[in-house]
């Protein structure tokens, strides 16, 4: 992620070349307000900022009176103003995008273009949304201005801790390696939040504490609403079979750190674990977090790519946004599928909004040099659109498939030890023998139900327990063995098998 300082830069030279409307999406406005003054006394220009409903400031601003009488709607008088005017200037109008579907509005954009550059003016629009019309693409230049890096953080946690100095109750000895912890839990915080947290921190704890840092962290991620942070507690020793897969995960362990590419690895781009449901793909995924000690943010697909149309294409640019700014993290996309629902031209397709969205994210898998982890999962190969499985998108493409015996037998031991019994005490061949093509959440249930029938007769579980439950229960498999071996078919040449798999019977 390109750091603040070379984003003023950027806005910097932008101004200097002349561009002549420049659209920063942030939910900062104050940050890039505070940038473009210090741009416009670095380049000796004006400096206006407009905001509805208060106009132009600093007011003194001698405004040419064009109307004529007339009143003008807001937006336009705004724009007329700065059309009369002919000094060099840099003007900030906040959440102008508002205005931006008018006709009018981009007419008036488009005309001034030229006027712009002349009078070496520049209109500054900020937004947390990219709203922009086709007509306007050519003559607006869009940028991102993202959240504050290592140094401005720093700036912050430094003033409070010089802060803390002048309270005698406050805690204001803090060794470097805990101010590294410190800066570290604010990355993907606006400024504003930063000093919000801080300050709480002090007024909870007495001190800069990382553990009320992370807890807001993951309150104000959770509202943005299609990112969360999931906690992870399951281990590699949970997930029954699937050697292949988890051979390939922990040789990439710390594949994140300095030493990893000092060694001259490459970061990971991530994988992508298609498969039969119910054989423990989600499963697996989280045990990835917890066994790379990373903190995981698990996407809402059906939301990105969902309902809010409109929104989506922001949606998903957010969402990289913060999974960047919490990096090295795993992003996990659990039932990837789901989010393309729209573009099987199901009655209320919306095809083109989520392969625009669909698109963005592509894109920034293909190029993005951050370490976000990708975890995708998916049941439905059918429903995924071809490019996703196209080389060079994902590290490795991996299937799942029903357990074979010998993987059967390893997830009743899982399942007996998790929920306190001793597996040696049963005879798990033969368990596995008496469930042919179950799936590792159907044996969970087979454990469960023979519980459930020991608990009834107020006794211990045996092995007839579960074996009658065994023969109760018909595998989801049975019933889809058509789409099963389909799947299979595909996946034999697209996709490397999580496990060995030698008897599938
Ligand atoms: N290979 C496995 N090893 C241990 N438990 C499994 C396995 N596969 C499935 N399960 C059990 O079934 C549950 C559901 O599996 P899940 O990971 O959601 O399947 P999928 O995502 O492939 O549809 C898991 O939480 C776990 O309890
Ligand atoms: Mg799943």
């Amino acid at each position: 992620m390109s750091s603040s300082k070379t984003c003023f830069q950027q806005l910097e030279d932008l101004v200097r070349a002349k561009y002549p409307i420049v659209y920063v999406l942030t939910f900062e406005e104050e940050r890039v307000q505070t940038a473009l003054q210090q741009i416009a006394r670095n380049l000796s220009r004006q400096f206006r900022t407009w905001s509805y409903p208060k106009g132009f400031s600093p007011d003194q601003y001698a405004v040419p009176d064009i109307s004529a009488g007339r009143r003008l709607p807001p937006e336009l008088e705004a724009l007329a103003h700065i059309h009369a005017y002919h000094e060099p200037a840099v003007y900030h109008l906040k959440d102008f995008h508002v205005y931006m579907n008018d006709a009018r509005v981009i007419r008036l954009l488009r005309e001034m273009a030229a006027k712009l550059k002349d009078d070496s003016q520049t209109i500054v629009i900020t937004s947390p949304v990219l709203r922009l019309p086709t007509e306007l693409e050519k003559c607006v230049t869009v940028m991102d201005f993202p959240l504050p890096g290592d140094a401005e953080i720093a700036a912050v946690v430094d003033a409070a801790i010089a802060g803390s100095k002048t309270h005698k109750d406050l805690v204001c000895d803090y060794s470097q390696s805990e101010r590294e912890q410190l800066i570290g839990s604010c990355m993907g915080l606006t400024l504003d939040e930063i000093e919000s947290v801080l300050a709480l921190s002090l007024v909870q704890k007495k001190r800069l504490d990382v553990d009320v840092i992370l807890t807001q962290k993951q309150q104000i991620i959770r509202k943005s609403g299609l990112l969360e942070y999931y906690p992870s507690t399951v281990s590699f020793q949970n997930v029954g079979g699937m050697e292949y897969l988890k051979e390939w995960l922990k040789t990439r362990t710390d594949s994140f750190s300095d030493r990893a590419r000092h060694f001259g690895l490459p970061v990971p781009k991530g994988v992508l674990i298609l498969g039969v449901q119910g054989c423990g793909k989600s499963l697996v995924a989280k045990a990835i977090a917890s066994h790379w000690n990373l903190p995981m943010l698990r996407l809402d697909v059906g939301r990105i790519f969902g309902s809010l149309v409109g929104q989506s294409e922001e949606n998903i640019r957010m969402a990289i946004k913060v999974a960047e700014s919490v990096a090295p993290c795993i992003l996990w996309a659990d039932e990837f599928e789901k989010g393309f629902a729209g573009s099987q031209g199901s009655g209320v397709s919306d095809s083109g909004t989520t392969m625009r969205v669909f698109a963005t994210f592509l894109t920034w898998m293909q190029e993005k040099t951050s370490p976000v982890f990708i975890i995708a999962t998916s049941n439905d190969v059918s429903a995924l659109p071809p490019e996703l499985l196209r080389k060079g998108r994902f590290d490795e493409i991996f299937f799942v498939d029903l357990p074979d015996s010998g993987e059967r037998a390893e997830i009743f031991a899982i399942h007996l030890r998790i929920r306190g019994r001793d597996p040696s005490q049963f005879d798990l061949k033969r368990l596995a023998e008496a469930t042919p093509q179950f799936s590792g959440a159907e044996i969970e249930q087979i454990v469960v139900g023979g519980l459930y029938r020991a608990f009834e007769a107020q006794r211990e579980i045996s092995m007839d327990d579960m074996l009658a439950e065994a023969k109760a229960v018909v595998p989801l498999s049975k019933m889809m063995s058509e789409e099963i071996e389909q799947v299979r078919n595909w996946a034999k040449n697209r996709t490397r098998p999580a496990s060995r798999n030698d008897d599938r019977s």
